[in-house]
């Protein structure tokens, strides 16, 4: 049978045929029907959904696009990009972790269990893993938290050893600490009681690496910490991965909204968050 370059309707989890079409095309637009969505602080939501046999391929740092309900009487015409925060073989889940900040994530804020949840993906290039490494270090901070959870969970279960250094502004908004907790160890960087300040976080890279516990560095969710981890990991010769967060459009590649500065062998070079990251190689990003 020839193949059609294109869905002509999305998958709709739970009433589709089972052997899901189009193999050679790795993401589809698929409807998922919602399983919770709870408040865990005053700004967070944990999202989880049935899904479709090619969401559940997606890897660590790769991302949906969700077609989230509008608050209000206007229309919402772009999706929102959110990265994957729990994949679930067993129970054929995806779970997203996301701060409600505008028309976007409020309206899908207010999906509720049974509702679907319209979703395009998976998106994007996602986390590697050397599997030479025998530890790497995870760093993030806010919404960052939730799209470094599945790295470090990947890493657990190829046997590397994780430390999570998880910065927020006060105790409250340490996203995703049990998650982190079950695969290595956590430490705690807070706005509060100052231990987030750059310097303090360097002295824990340091000692981290004095200790050879540092074989890989990741991040996402801050641009003060993608430099501070950049600077070390030039310094220590650490490679490093960081996910870059970007306004997106279409997330597929043609609108080049997503655009960003690239510094690959001291040339400047654009690149495309959606297709070509949105992880990339944490000396070539130059941050915000
Ligand atoms: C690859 C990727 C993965 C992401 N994963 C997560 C995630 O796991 N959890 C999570 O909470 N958020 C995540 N984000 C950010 C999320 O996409 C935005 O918060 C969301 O699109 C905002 O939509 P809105 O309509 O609610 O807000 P808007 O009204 O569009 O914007 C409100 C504020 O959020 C900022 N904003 C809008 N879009 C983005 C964006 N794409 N990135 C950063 N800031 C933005 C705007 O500049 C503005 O200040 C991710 C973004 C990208 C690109
Ligand atoms: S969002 Fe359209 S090219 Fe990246």
């Amino acid at each position: 049978m020839a193949h059609r370059p294109f869905a002509s309707s999305p998958y709709v989890v739970g009433k589709s045929a089972l052997a899901p079409a189009e193999p050679h095309i790795p993401a589809e637009e698929s409807l998922c029907p919602v399983v919770s969505h709870d408040w865990v602080n005053a700004e967070y939501k944990h999202l989880v959904v049935d899904a479709s046999p090619k969401a559940l391929a997606v890897r660590p740092g790769q991302f949906f696009n969700l077609l989230c309900p509008s608050p209000d009487e206007g229309e919402l015409w772009l999706r929102r990009p959110q990265s994957v925060y729990r994949i679930d073989q067993a129970k054929r889940r995806i779970e997203f972790l996301y701060k409600c900040v505008g028309r976007g994530t409020y309206g899908l804020a207010r999906l509720k269990h049974g509702d679907d949840l319209n979703m395009v993906g998976p998106l994007g290039v996602g986390f590697s893993i050397d599997p030479a490494w025998k530890h790497v270090v995870v760093l993030g901070r806010g919404v960052g938290l939730a799209t470094l959870a599945p790295i470090s969970q990947l890493a657990a279960e190829n046997g590397i050893g994780v430390t999570a250094i998880l910065s927020a502004r006060s105790p409250e908004f340490v996203m995703a600490g049990d998650l982190f907790a079950r695969v290595g160890e956590v430490i705690g960087v807070l706005d509060t009681d100052g231990t987030s300040a750059v310097d303090n976080v360097e002295a824990i890279l340091t000692r981290l690496i004095a200790e050879r516990r540092a074989d890989a560095f990741y991040t996402c969710g801050s641009n003060r910490l993608l430099q501070l981890m950049k600077r070390v990991g030039k310094a220590r010769g650490i490679p490093g991965q960081v996910a870059m967060e970007q306004v997106m459009a279409c997330g597929l590649g043609p609108c080049y909204v997503c655009v960003r500065t690239f510094e690959v062998d001291g040339r400047k070079e654009l690149r495309r968050v959606c297709i070509e990251g949105p992880v990339f190689d944490l000396q070539e990003a130059v941050g915000w």
